[in-house]
């Protein structure tokens, strides 16, 4: 017989709530994925009409299940409202997802573990990102998580590893042998990992004023596409042998140089005065390694562009001069590209010799593509699917965790004023000149 589940998510009325977890909840409910789930409680302090707005959106399946209780993480008489309902839960496993703001995630850490030392229900915990705000409190906020839950019980989300392409780095990585030869310093160039954004700070100023462009996209999400880019092989296809390749290579990671920039207009959109943040970041970064020794992995991640497009380039060395010398043209690199956005697809790049009946010619860039199929609409579907299954090799761990803040400590909080660029550009001409002067180019 399967488990009897019940999920609580802290903040069940916000946009997290609203546009990812219930919708992706209704699908794998509709799809019979989530058997065994009783009841979804969203809490939060808004009023019942609030989570209805976002309930009634829902298919009648999972609307059924759904439930508000209405909470405040700072106050005792919510935990013990919500007490009253665990009391009605026995032998239920409870899954808490906290999708409220990372400033309250140790008071309700505290206050839903202390609630729990009164009930012996099987329990999970999701925490979002971010994951504290430098090492010191994501560290802080794992010994707290100690207190009161296991490693095993504790789930670390990065929702890119959801995505169907960031997951096939790995996949195609490990379950093909014609790519292990290739994939080290002696073939690879260089590799460029990309998240730009057409979007600006969209409403959430406020926050985004607090942590800008390195926080909340280089630290997690860029560092997980590079971790699984640059990892050695697990010794099995385990959770604890996928995270300790992941934890090794990022303990050799180190950022060599970088420039932030700030979108023209981010002031008023922000609502601040003045501000030191950058919406844009572009980093030179070495992985210290016999791998990768003097491989650069360029990262680049910025607000208000001209398009949205996440993907990681992996850059072949260019053939010997010697060969195209007679030619009047310079092959272009080869290159494997994990497209995320706009499409999810594998793309190989390589040059061919063009249909003009002669043997000898400038050859012509040839892109082969495959798009990954998807079961799933959201990344969020597939971890959901995965906390509910109790498998972790999609979540970050708590050494891992510390050890991505480490990476980027001491890029965090620079004083110096970012510069500027207009809203629209492809990339501000800062990053264009960035990878020129180390004469290579963006393959955007
Ligand atoms: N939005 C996204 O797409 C996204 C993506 C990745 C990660 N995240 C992360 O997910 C988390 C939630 O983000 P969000 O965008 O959904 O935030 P949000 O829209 O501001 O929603 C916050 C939720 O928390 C509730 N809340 C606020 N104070 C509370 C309190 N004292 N007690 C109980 N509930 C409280 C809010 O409702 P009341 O004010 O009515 O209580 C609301 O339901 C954040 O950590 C964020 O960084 C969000």
């Amino acid at each position: 017989m399967s488990k009897k589940f019940s999920l609580f998510i802290l903040g069940g009325t916000g946009d997290l709530a609203k546009k990812k977890l219930l919708p992706s909840l209704s699908r794998l409910y509709s799809k019979g994925l989530l058997v065994g789930l009783e009841k979804v409680y969203s809490l939060a302090r808004s009023k019942r009409e609030d989570w209805e707005k976002v309930a009634c959106e829902l298919d009648r399946g999972l609307g059924k299940l759904c439930n508000f209780l209405p909470f405040d993480v700072k106050d005792t008489s919510s935990y013990e409202s919500l007490g009253k309902i665990l009391q009605t839960l026995e032998g239920q496993e409870l899954i808490f997802f906290l999708s409220i703001s990372p400033y309250l995630y140790e008071e309700a850490v505290r206050g839903l573990g202390k609630l729990l030392r009164n009930y012996a229900n099987p329990r999970k915990i999701v925490i979002e990102k971010p994951f504290g705000f430098d090492t010191v409190s994501a560290r802080r906020l794992n010994n707290l998580l100690y207190r009161y839950f296991i490693e095993e019980e504790i789930y670390r989300i990065d929702h890119f590893l959801g995505k169907e392409t960031v997951q096939n780095i790995f996949s195609l990585r490990f379950s093909n042998s014609i790519f292990e030869g290739i994939w080290n310093r002696s073939f690879v160039d260089h590799v460029q990992i990309l998240a730009l954004e057409k979007v600006g700070v969209e409403g959430r100023g406020e926050f985004y004023d607090k942590v800008g462009a390195i926080r909340d996209m280089l630290q997690n999400h860029m560092l997980q596409m590079l971790a699984f880019t640059a990892m050695e092989p697990p010794a099995q296809m385990s959770e604890q042998f996928i995270r300790d390749e992941k934890v090794k290579v990022l303990r050799n990671t180190r950022i060599e140089k970088l420039i932030r920039g700030r979108y023209e207009g981010y002031l008023q959109d922000a609502g601040v005065e003045s501000s030191s943040r950058e919406t844009f970041v572009c980093a030179k970064v070495m992985v210290d390694n016999f791998r990768w020794h003097g491989v650069p992995f360029y990262l680049v991640t910025g607000k208000k562009l001209s398009k949205k497009l996440t993907q990681v380039v992996i850059a072949f060395k260019e053939v010997p001069a010697s060969l195209t010398r007679l030619l009047d043209c310079i092959p272009k690199q080869n290159r494997i590209v994990f497209q995320t956005a706009p499409e999810s697809k594998l793309q190989v790049v390589f040059e061919l010799r063009p249909p003009t009946g002669r043997f000898v010619a400038c050859p012509l860039e040839t892109v082969m593509e495959y798009r990954f199929p998807s079961e799933f609409e959201e990344a969020y579907e597939v971890l959901l699917l995965e906390i509910v299954e109790g498998e972790r090799s999609l979540f970050i761990r708590d050494d891992e965790i510390e050890t991505m803040w480490e990476v980027v400590e001491p890029v965090l909080d620079l004083k110096d004023e970012p510069f500027v660029y207009p809203q629209g550009v492809k990339l501000p001409p800062q990053a264009r000149d960035f990878i020129a002067l180390e004469g290579r180019q963006w393959y955007l």
